[in-house]
């Protein structure tokens, strides 16, 4: 046994653990507002923090002090103040950092402990519909702000001929919609397209319906209940998967299904959790938050269907393309990538 491997590993368990009772405060800082009544930046004591958000301020007081041993907020002379860069991330909600929302995906993991553990012990199995319900709101909150800062601006125009296509007036699914964050985007911004959203979870498809409808654009767009594999319609010019392919048992028969749906020379957009190909290559922080709520949600969830082929957050292009060739698509490519995504195209 090597005493200073030990004390290292230590270390570095005590810092894991920290970060995992710290998310549970980003969350309640979240949900309070505390945050948000930061946002200004200006040094504030408990009290006064207190005061704005309606909260105890002892409690408040204890919650600061937490979030500056994280170096989340400073701290001096009994003043706390949010700098600029933190509110970014922790108070911003339409800044391409936030993460304060997403963090709710956390929490269902551990509500979900019992299932998850359950499914472990048994076939592996764990369905979507299954989790507690603030993983659907904490999944459109983690990837939202992904969407928002990319989709239009860097992952579309890096397709071929798919911008003009949308500007002109395309038809367009958005397979595995969840709450329809990605199809609102869109339809934001090209208003002469039409966008058909499919999920195969309703409570979600209810909950796009009503976003499609609070941001003006539910005349043309549609959410409907489908399962990947059968989704509805024909002749797209452009058909999308955002974050839910590995999420998929038979991601084979709904590329299929896509091939089949898709007008000739249409494009279909796969985007998922970015990872290498291979596990060694994948053994750093970006790798580890994938497999960790891979091995919680994504890997249960195609289990508890058809087939289950599980192909986990962190399948890598290799496998990707593989199941693309599989389904008859005749090229298949990264289109483009950020440090969380990978963005790939597959055509005809
Ligand atoms: C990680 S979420 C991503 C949701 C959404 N695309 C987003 O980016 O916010 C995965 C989604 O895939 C859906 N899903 C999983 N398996 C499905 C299937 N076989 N058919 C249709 N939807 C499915 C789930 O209901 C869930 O909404």
């Amino acid at each position: 046994m090597n005493e200073a491997k030990l004390q290292e590993f230590m270390g570095r368990l005590v810092g894991d653990m920290g970060g995992a009772a710290i998310m549970a405060n980003v969350i309640l800082g979240e949900e309070l507002g505390l945050y948000r009544a930061m946002a200004d930046g200006q040094p504030l004591t408990p009290e006064e923090l207190a005061s704005r958000t309606g909260c105890n301020a002892r409690l408040v007081r204890e919650w600061l002090s937490g979030q500056a041993a994280s170096g989340y907020v400073e701290h001096e002379a009994g003043h706390f103040r949010l700098p600029e860069e933190q509110a970014m991330a922790l108070a911003n909600e339409d800044s391409p950092v936030f993460v304060a929302g997403g963090a709710v995906v956390l929490a269902s993991m551990y509500l979900d402990k019992d299932k998850i553990a359950a499914a472990m012990r048994g076939n592996g199995g764990l369905s979507w519909g299954d989790h507690h319900p603030c993983l659907f709101s904490g999944t459109e909150r983690f990837f939202r702000p992904g969407y928002q800062a990319n989709l239009v601006s860097n992952w579309l125009p890096a397709l071929d001929g798919v911008v003009a296509n949308l500007e002109q007036g395309a038809k367009v699914a958005d397979i595995g919609c969840g709450h329809g964050a990605s199809t609102v985007i869109m339809a934001q911004a090209y208003p002469k397209s039409r966008f058909l959203g499919f999920d195969f979870h309703a409570p979600s498809i209810e909950k796009a319906r009503q976003r499609a409808a609070a941001a003006g654009v539910a005349e043309r767009v549609q959410f409907s209940l489908a399962v990947a594999r059968e989704f509805p319609g024909s002749g797209y010019d452009l058909e999308c998967f955002f974050d839910c392919l590995d999420d998929m048992g038979d991601p084979v028969a709904a590329a299929r299904r896509a091939h089949a749906a898709l007008k000739p020379g249409g494009t279909v957009l796969l985007v998922e959790p970015f990872a290498n190909d291979d596990l060694d290559q994948n053994l750093n922080p970006v790798g580890r938050m994938f497999y960790a709520a891979s091995t919680c949600i994504c890997t249960p969830n195609s289990l508890s269907q058809e087939v289950g082929l599980g192909l986990g957050a962190q399948a890598g292009e290799r496998r990707l393309r593989h199941v693309f060739m599989e389904a008859g698509f005749a090229s298949f490519r990264r289109a483009t990538e950020t440090p969380f995504n990978l963005v790939l195209e597959a055509r005809k």
